[in-house]
């Protein structure tokens, strides 16, 4: 399961990438909009820090489809080939995901609620679809069986899209996902960060810290003894 941060903050984004094996960054406008910066200029940003090779999400805004279609395209033109547009599962959006398919252009299906536009997006060519966990969780259905389920007929159709799981709020949602063998998910810092937050973790490492020292010496590891 490819992982990646879904955050528009580029200090953020360089702190977790320091630590974690990341593999790109998603963004959505109401993210861009909290980082309070012009869209390009941060995604200029973001692009040169994670690299050319590396997955960068971006969403175009347009409500008609020739215009997403327009919008996708300097998208790329502006971000690198390795951009992929996120398009909302609707009507206007199957339109363009079409065409911009058919153009070699990678689009990410979002704004996914529902295994059938999972499906629709599949079958437009859409390189990857987004279930939002937390969203559908929150609407009181069962968001990870949403997204099981969608990765279930990718499978089963032969598709070739991948899940891009989204919208989680603890790292348990995350874990049933990597557990399916999904392709990829995209999460913020608290929840990367939750991963290994447990007093048993760090207090296993403690010990074995101490208790070399008690054997070496206060500050001494296996570099200097
Ligand atoms: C992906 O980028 C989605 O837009 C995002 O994960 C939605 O997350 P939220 O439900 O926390 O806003």
């Amino acid at each position: 399961m490819k992982l990646l941060i879904d955050d528009a903050n580029i200090n953020l984004i360089k702190e977790l990438y320091d630590y974690y094996p990341l593999d790109g960054v998603t963004t959505n406008p109401s993210i861009l909009a909290k980082s309070g910066r012009a869209p390009y200029e941060v995604l200029t940003e973001i692009r040169a820090f994670i690299g050319e090779e590396a997955d960068l999400h971006v969403q175009a805004i347009s409500r008609k489809a020739e215009d997403m279609i327009e919008e996708a395209k300097v998208i790329v033109e502006r971000l690198g080939k390795n951009t992929f547009v996120k398009i909302p599962a609707i009507s206007e959006g199957f339109k363009a995901m079409k065409a911009l398919a058919a153009q070699g252009v990678k689009v990410t299906a979002t704004a996914i609620y529902t295994p059938m536009q999972g499906y629709l997006a599949a079958k437009c060519g859409a390189s990857y679809a987004a279930p939002y966990v937390n969203r559908i969780d929150n609407m009181g259905y069962d968001g990870i069986q949403v997204a099981k389920d969608i990765h279930d007929i990718f499978l089963k159709n032969g598709f070739q899209t991948s899940l891009l799981a989204a919208s989680f709020k603890n790292s348990q949602q995350v874990l049933e996902l990597c557990k399916y063998g999904v392709g990829a998910a995209t999460v913020g810092l608290d929840v990367i960060k939750a991963f290994v937050n447990n007093p048993a973790i760090t207090s296993a490492v403690e010990a074995f810290i101490t208790d070399f020292e008690k054997l070496a010496g206060t500050g001494n590891t296996m570099l200097n003894i």
